[in-house]
């Protein structure tokens, strides 16, 4: 039960690709900076991505990955407890009980699923569920147990995973509702980071820079990489001589991000006056992005490489994190009549 005094803030990351730097600014710090003011849990949600990764070796890649790429960024795993969800049998229990305390029509209205339908409905296809595991129908519910089996009170999570938070409690009431006299779950709430620039950054494209639009920049790219990325990044075609406006091209959006703000100001002036070109831009935002994240890609080289230290960091995070899971789970046992 811990003291009165805890607060649990989870944050489940899902390995499915290389992080960039959009998950950076908008996923990766903002969950950071909640370790100053919760206990906090972090775990990469390996079998979640099972419902799509399909090549063992990258699932395998992806997973230590994303596992360094949190390291390098400053999660403290000392001061935290970062885990695996597969390091953790008790999750996988508990999803059966959950499932038996979850309405499937809960599970159909789900986003996730609803939009396999949608997309099925387009192509013309007969049968609707077409292409859909039973993982994809369920991911709701096995999302609700990561959350539910640590007691969380909060779950960082971007606008696209509230309604899985709202199942999650909802799926706690229904459970609750049978069993509170016995056990009762703790009811998680959601929080969203505001949607405002701090949590944002533009693509190559000037859109949002996400998976989605393959408009991203990586985060650990070597800097010939870098350089290329960003030589792509779209921007007007006034002559070199011409004014400009710097906001018109995320080149600047982003070296106002990242850059030495002395930089950023002197070339805001020189884009307005006329006679700079977006080349020499691009050229001052990858040696910013270089600057900042050259030390930070080191540590995830190390880490990434086979035999570093991440196996047993997050060995010990299972260690830790099965101090919670396990008595969580043998009161919903006991609540629910099996001993
Ligand atoms: N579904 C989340 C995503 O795609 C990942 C996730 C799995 C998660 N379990 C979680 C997030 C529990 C928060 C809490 O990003």
């Amino acid at each position: 039960m811990g003291s009165t005094a805890r607060k649990v803030s989870l944050t489940g990351i899902k390995p499915t690709g290389e992080p960039h730097l959009g998950n950076y600014v908008g996923a990766i710090l903002p969950a950071l900076d909640l370790a100053d003011s919760y206990e906090s849990m972090y775990f990469i949600a390996d079998y979640h991505a099972l419902t799509t990764v399909r090549d063992p070796a990258l699932l395998r890649h992806y997973t230590r990955s994303v596992a360094a790429t949190w390291l390098a960024a400053g999660l403290d795993p000392d001061r935290t407890t970062f885990y695996r969800q597969s390091d953790i049998p008790e999750i996988f229990e508990l999803a059966w009980v959950m499932s038996c305390m979850s309405a499937k029509g809960l599970m159909n209205r789900a986003h996730a699923y609803k939009a396999a339908r949608d997309r099925n409905r387009e192509a013309g296809r007969e049968d609707l569920d077409a292409g859909v595991n039973m993982g994809l129908f369920n991911y709701p519910v096995l999302m609700a147990v990561d959350i539910l089996i640590v007691e969380a009170d909060v779950v960082p999570v971007g606008r696209d995973q509230l309604q899985h938070v709202e199942y999650a409690a909802d799926i706690a009431g229904s459970f609750n509702s049978i069993y509170g006299d016995r056990y009762k779950l703790k009811i998680p709430k959601p929080v969203v980071p505001e949607e405002g620039t701090a949590h944002t950054l533009p693509g190559t494209d000037g859109r949002k820079m996400s998976k989605s639009y393959g408009n991203t920049i990586p985060l650990f790219a070597p800097e010939p990489a870098l350089k290329k990325v960003i030589r792509r990044i779209t921007t007007d075609s006034v002559p070199v001589e011409a004014p400009k406006e710097p906001d018109s091209s995320s080149v600047f959006t982003l070296l106002e991000r990242f850059g030495d703000p002395a930089v950023v100001a002197e070339t805001r002036a020189r884009l307005i006056a006329g006679g700079m070109g977006w080349g020499e831009v691009k050229a001052q935002l990858t040696e910013a992005l270089n600057d900042r994240f050259a030390p930070m890609r080191d540590r995830y080289e190390a880490l990434v490489a086979s035999g570093s230290e991440l196996d047993d960091l997050l060995a010990h995070g299972a260690d830790k994190a099965r101090k919670q899971t396990r008595p969580v789970l043998e009161r919903v046992r006991d609540a629910v009549g099996i001993s």
